[in-house]
């Protein structure tokens, strides 16, 4: 699949629920409401979806939410997907999770052939991660990732920049995951989905934390690109590999590979503009065909937009989406 702007697309995204255990300040609002079941594409339709995708030429599977393993059963989509891996028509599954469950769901997904796992925490102090998810529990969390790495699975930690929150604790953040080694990257908080604070309180570039950063350590950019939009350095004091995604202060688009699936079977195209293809509508015609989902997704890709417009330059602006990350998964 080729874009218009000559982008070869190569990724999927698929978002299996827009739940979530945890109820982070700056993903969501304290009260959420969420989908109804009935809404949400069954696994064996996400299955489905997915595989038409593979089949047209996708060959990286991430599964997200919301957090995606709350959704019941995700384990055997995960298994019945890696069927894919045995054929080698995918490279690899991975999961972006919270963790807050990995540590009774590693071993089961390391069986299913995941070797990568991408797990978001946003502090290392207790009181402090307590407060940015609304409750959460980050001991549980570090039992998880230490089940993980038992298993092998290889993990990168995520966090994001908060002005109020993790900024003075990022670079300990950073040591501690290679002293683990792990792998780390710092997003910069994105304005997706009315939350209950305003995000220009939360922001800070990215651009500042490095120089922070700097301060400390040698950073050497590293010319490596997964596609994605992170851009890494080495840090030469650890040894360990550090990303920045900076869709603000420096727009990522040009190189993106990627689209998105939500649960309820809606493509988009760009995580930060409002098109999508409605792919459930396609799936649940009476006699849908493979070459009917073809045709649909072909159909989307042509549409795929040149890049986001995110800005956070004043208090009180919408969001430059109304839909929130967990929507998308990110
Ligand atoms: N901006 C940036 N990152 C976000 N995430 C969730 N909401 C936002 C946002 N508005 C992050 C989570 C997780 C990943 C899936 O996306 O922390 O790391
Ligand atoms: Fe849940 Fe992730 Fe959003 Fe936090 S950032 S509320 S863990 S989906």
């Amino acid at each position: 699949m080729i874009d218009p702007f000559g982008r070869s697309i190569t990724y999927l995204r698929v978002s299996v629920t827009d739940r979530c255990d945890l109820r982070c300040t700056y993903c969501m609002s304290e009260k959420m409401t969420f989908l109804p079941k009935r809404d949400l594409l069954t696994l064996e339709e996400l299955d489905r979806l997915a595989t038409a995708f593979i089949l047209k030429g996708v060959r990286k599977l991430r599964i997200t939410g919301g957090e995606p393993l709350v959704r019941r059963d995700v384990l055997s989509l995960i298994d019945n997907l890696s069927r894919h891996l045995e054929t080698g028509a995918l490279e690899e599954i991975t999961l972006t999770t919270n963790g807050t469950q990995l540590r009774q769901h590693a071993a089961r997904l390391a069986r299913a052939g995941v070797r990568r796992l991408n797990v978001s925490i946003d502090s290392l102090v207790a009181d402090t991660y307590a407060r940015i998810t609304r409750g959460g529990d980050l001991g549980g969390v570090l039992d998880g990732i230490k089940a993980a790495n038992d298993e092998g699975m290889a993990i990168k930690i995520n966090a994001v920049a908060l002005k109020n929150d993790n900024a003075n604790e990022l670079a300990d953040m950073v040591a501690w995951a290679h002293s683990e080694g792990h792998d780390f990257t710092v997003i910069e908080a994105m304005p997706m989905g009315e939350i209950s604070e305003d995000r220009y309180d939360q922001y800070l570039p990215l651009s500042l934390v490095r120089e922070g950063f700097e301060t400390r350590w040698t950073l050497t950019p590293l010319a490596h690109r997964t596609g994605g939009p992170a851009r890494y350095v080495r840090v030469e004091e650890t040894g360990g590999q550090l990303g920045f995604i900076t869709p603000l202060t420096h727009n990522f688009c040009e190189g993106c590979n990627r689209v998105r699936l939500t649960c309820t079977g809606q493509l988009y195209m760009c995580l930060g503009q409002q098109d999508k293809a409605d792919l459930r509508a396609v799936l649940r015609q009476e006699g849908a065909t493979d070459a009917m989902l073809a045709a649909a997704i072909d159909d989307a890709i042509a549409r795929k937009p040149k890049g986001h417009d995110f800005v956070i330059d004043r208090p009180g602006s919408a969001p430059a989406v109304p839909r929130h990350m967990s929507t998308t998964g990110g």
